[in-house]
């Protein structure tokens, strides 16, 4: 099971949600399901607005970075991954810092996942 807390300027206070087995998905789908802001769009990896930064309590807990090559791509582009990140997360299972959130599945572990947000929204 795994906790996952959303912190974000335009939320009031952090919120620490309980992902179930059986609710699991991405990390967006968890969000949208407890109401938490991340902005999104396209919802396939392609646009880049529900980026996020995870940051893994656990950093010794290693398990599969599944980067898939449109999530790859697409941090490239925005510049929130290097070569080496890309590498190490492939190789030694090292999550990268930034993350697509509609291509992020929440897995066994606690992470703090945080995100700008739109400010303009009430
Ligand atoms: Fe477009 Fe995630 S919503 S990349």
């Amino acid at each position: 099971m795994a906790n996952i807390t959303f912190s974000s300027p335009v939320m009031a206070r952090d919120v620490t949600v309980y992902a179930v087995a059986g609710d699991r998905g991405t990390i967006l789908a968890v969000a949208k399901a407890h109401k938490i802001p991340i902005p999104f769009d396209c919802q396939d990896g392609e646009c880049g607005s529900c980026l996020v930064k995870v940051e893994h309590f656990n950093p010794l807990a290693k398990s599969a970075v599944a980067l898939t090559e449109k999530e790859k791509e697409l941090l490239k582009q925005l510049g929130k991954i290097t070569k080496e990140e890309i590498e190490n997360a492939e190789v030694n299972d090292v999550p990268p810092p930034y993350r697509l959130a509609c291509q992020c599945f929440v897995r066994h572990e606690d992470i703090l996942v945080s995100f700008e947000g739109d400010k303009t929204l009430p």
